[in-house]
């Protein structure tokens, strides 16, 4: 009873604390509980995010994709970048490959909810940006369009501070690990990265999109997962 009052009333303080930062009115007190808040400082990255035209991609894109999950999660999920459905909605891996991640997260006990979800580029990259209304338009982002977004994702990573990072597809992997390898020499070998002055477990695996073309890459992901899962019990 007495756990539950507790946890009731730290609830309480969380919402409260919620509800005044999104009110962009902070008390002195708040400001300065704020600067440890990860949920907060998440929106407010969020926030700069959808304000960014540091490269082309803000002009076209119709919402920004900063990233979901839980703002202390122990595992990062790092896809290539926003498409045409995540660029409708807002929320990255919302359309058929995410629907699989989704499944590939429930085989060994996680969700949105307990990951994070990020991108390495935040905001839809298109062939055509004057087609954004079509489907099939999307393109891998450029090296310059990497180069512009990638404080974000260090910025997501500093305030989460997630164990492990795990790279879907080969654009992420190559970004983190700044490797020109091929995906089939990456994939399922941990390596060790340093990300805003933190060391952290990196794993590269097959982006779901893959899987969804190439089933038979399935078992290489499941291998990678199992491996992910005996790291996160350890
Ligand atoms: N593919 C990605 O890499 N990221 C998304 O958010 C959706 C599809």
């Amino acid at each position: 009873m007495r756990t539950e009052l507790l946890e009731l009333s730290r609830r309480l303080r969380r919402r409260v604390r919620d509800d005044r930062a999104a009110a962009w009115k902070l008390s002195p007190a708040a400001e300065s509980g704020a600067a440890s808040d990860p949920a907060l400082r998440l929106r407010r990255l969020a926030e700069r995010i959808e304000a960014c035209r540091l490269c082309g991609l803000g002009a076209a894109r119709i919402k920004s994709v900063p990233g979901v999950g839980c703002p202390r999660a122990r595992v990062m999920f790092i896809g290539e970048g926003p498409g045409f459905s995540e660029d409708r909605r807002g929320e990255p891996f919302v359309g058929r490959a995410g629907e699989l991640l989704d499944r590939i997260l429930a085989a060994i006990g996680l969700s949105r909810e307990t990951v994070f979800i990020a991108n390495v580029v935040k905001c839809h990259p298109m062939k055509d940006p004057a087609a954004r209304d079509a489907r099939a338009n999307d393109r891998p982002p450029a090296p310059e369009e990497t180069a512009a977004c990638r404080p974000y994702l260090d910025e997501q990573i500093a305030i989460v501070r997630p164990a492990v990072l795990v790279t879907l597809g080969l654009s992420a992997a190559r970004c983190l690990l700044a490797s020109e390898e091929p995906m089939g020499r990456l994939r399922g070998r941990w390596s060790k990265v340093v990300v805003a002055g933190s060391e952290l477990d990196l794993l590269p695996t097959y982006h779901p999109a893959a899987l969804l073309r190439n089933p038979a890459l399935k078992k290489d992901v499941w291998a990678d997962m199992k491996a992910l899962k005996s790291r996160l019990e350890a």
